[in-house]
């Protein structure tokens, strides 16, 4: 069932699914001009349940096909979360000679004596770009009876060993195995019982090697997404780790106790990066779940639950505190890009805000601030009904948060409605805001992508002005760019 509608909550640039429930992405992959995106789907509610792998394509990351689902459950279990690689050289020999799609995933089910949960790793094919799909005969291919979580495989080829690595998470830390065919599998380290967060179970790992700014110099980064846990408020986050990778084994370059976030925000979940993008075009992509196992399953959203967010282009850059990752949506988004409205040089106070009526509901802000005098300064976006969402900086704090109290409806969960931010450095007194409005979420991203928030919000009524305002003190706007954004669903 393709059938999609329109809600006021249906995003007008962010990836969702038809209909039906939507989370983690899973084997994203480029292959032969197109961008795969597959996802946690449960085709038959609004709410989880026995997972499929949904299935959409894209020439460029922003305007996605919506395709039939890849994977269905089977005799070994439900489809959970895992990754898709090119099989160039037919290394698995399920190719004839030639390449195709693998998709890596865990097959979950229950131990048919004790009925306790049981994941293994299994594998699928496709010999015609990711149209149709064979279950591998030999399922599963990995199996650990001991270890109760063992899921989400994330496989890549590392060049220098010449062997496929799996990097795949057991409860509290992740492992890696390795192996020359992709059917069979080697264990040849662990990382990460005593390191980072262990608020919630480990999900999601990826792994890949990144430039350091233009240092000449590459680091690895290892992502760890972790699950909800009902004393966090914050819910399920993403953490990642800096260090080396051998082939073998992951070095963390970082004290065991230091811990880094991918996303501030609320709603930025199992996000996981593009395999096989061209060697010219270099870069890494990510994209992850817009939402919170705090309260996925009771977002007020319609025949649809759940959506991805924005794809987002990953860097390294050498920080005070170390070497940390940025990221920005991924250049193709400009495309979307309509009218556009722009000051210089305004004068802000509490008395004299800058206020704009709107008449477009998908917006892309750009905002570079000189703070002044001012305590904090607040980009207040209003729907024509009572919601409004805030955006703010605390110039004493140095603290970028977002204040989704009153953004709409947000009774559906206790922990919705929230402020909450992350520590953001000012230079020479100024920063730089880039935000994405869409019509169930803003992304912000600060100082060029090196603090980032993602939230859903539920606005009562279409957005119809952004006034900015400080607390007290006078800010000046130095440039504000509004860009109406089209919408990537035919018209
Ligand atoms: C992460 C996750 C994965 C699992 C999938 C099940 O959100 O819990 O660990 O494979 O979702 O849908």
């Amino acid at each position: 069932n393709k059938e999609f509608k329109m809600d006021s909550f249906r995003p007008g640039f962010h990836f969702s699914p038809p209909t039906h429930w939507l989370n983690d992405p899973n084997g994203l992959v480029y292959y032969e001009g197109e961008y795969h995106l597959f996802y946690q789907n449960h085709p038959f509610s609004t709410q989880w349940g026995p997972m499929h792998w949904g299935h959409a394509v894209s020439e460029n990351l922003i305007h996605w096909q919506h395709a039939p689902i890849a994977l269905f459950p089977d005799e070994h279990g439900a489809i959970f979360s895992g990754c898709c690689v090119v099989d160039w050289n037919d290394s698995s020999g399920l190719f004839e000679g030639h390449h195709g799609l693998i998709a890596i995933f865990t097959h979950a089910d229950t131990y048919p004596e004790t009925d306790q949960p049981r994941q293994r790793q299994s594998l699928a094919y496709s010999r015609d770009k990711g149209k149709t799909w064979h279950k591998y005969t030999g399922n599963p291919v990995l199996a650990e009876p001991d270890l109760v979580d063992f899921r989400d495989p994330k496989v890549f080829w590392h060049a220098e060993s010449k062997r496929w690595i799996m990097v795949i998470v057991a409860g509290d830390h992740v492992r890696f195995y390795r192996s020359e065919n992709l059917i069979d599998w080697a264990l040849v380290s662990v990382f990460g019982q005593e390191e980072g967060s262990h608020d919630g179970v480990w999900e999601c790992p990826d792994l890949f090697e990144l430039p350091i700014d233009d240092t000449g110099r590459t680091k690895w980064v290892l992502i760890i997404s972790i699950g909800d846990n009902p004393s966090c408020p914050e819910g399920s986050r993403t953490q990642y780790f800096i260090g080396e990778f051998d082939g073998v084994k992951f070095i963390n370059d970082n004290s065991a106790d230091h811990i880094m976030w991918l996303d501030y925000g609320r709603d930025n979940y199992a996000g996981v990066s593009w395999s096989d993008i061209p060697e010219e075009d270099g870069r890494r992509v990510i994209i992850g779940w817009m939402s919170n196992w705090k309260y996925a399953n009771e977002t007020p959203t319609g025949i649809w639950r759940g959506s991805m967010t924005l794809p987002r282009t990953l860097a390294l850059s050498c920080q005070d505190e170390g070497v940390v990752l940025t990221q920005m949506p991924v250049r193709e988004i400009e495309q979307l890009r309509k009218d556009l409205m722009s000051w210089s040089d305004v004068r802000v106070t509490a008395e004299t805000p800058f206020s704009q009526k709107i008449s477009d509901d998908l917006l892309e802000i750009e905002a570079d601030i000189d703070m002044g005098s001012s305590d904090e300064v607040q980009i207040i976006m209003k729907s024509s009904g009572e919601s409004e969402t805030v955006i703010g900086y605390d110039s004493m704090r140095e603290w970028l948060f977002i204040d989704r109290t009153q953004s709409g409806l947000t009774d559906f969960h206790s922990s919705f409605p929230c402020n909450h931010g992350a520590s953001m450095s000012q230079e020479n007194g100024k920063i730089k805001l880039h935000i994405w409005l869409d019509r169930n979420a803003v992304e912000v991203y600060g100082n060029d992508g090196l603090v980032v928030l993602t939230d859903q919000i539920f606005p009562d009524a279409p957005m119809d002005s952004i006034s900015i305002i400080t607390k007290s003190g006078q800010a000046k706007l130095n440039l504000l760019h509004i860009h109406a954004l089209q919408s990537i669903h035919a018209s």
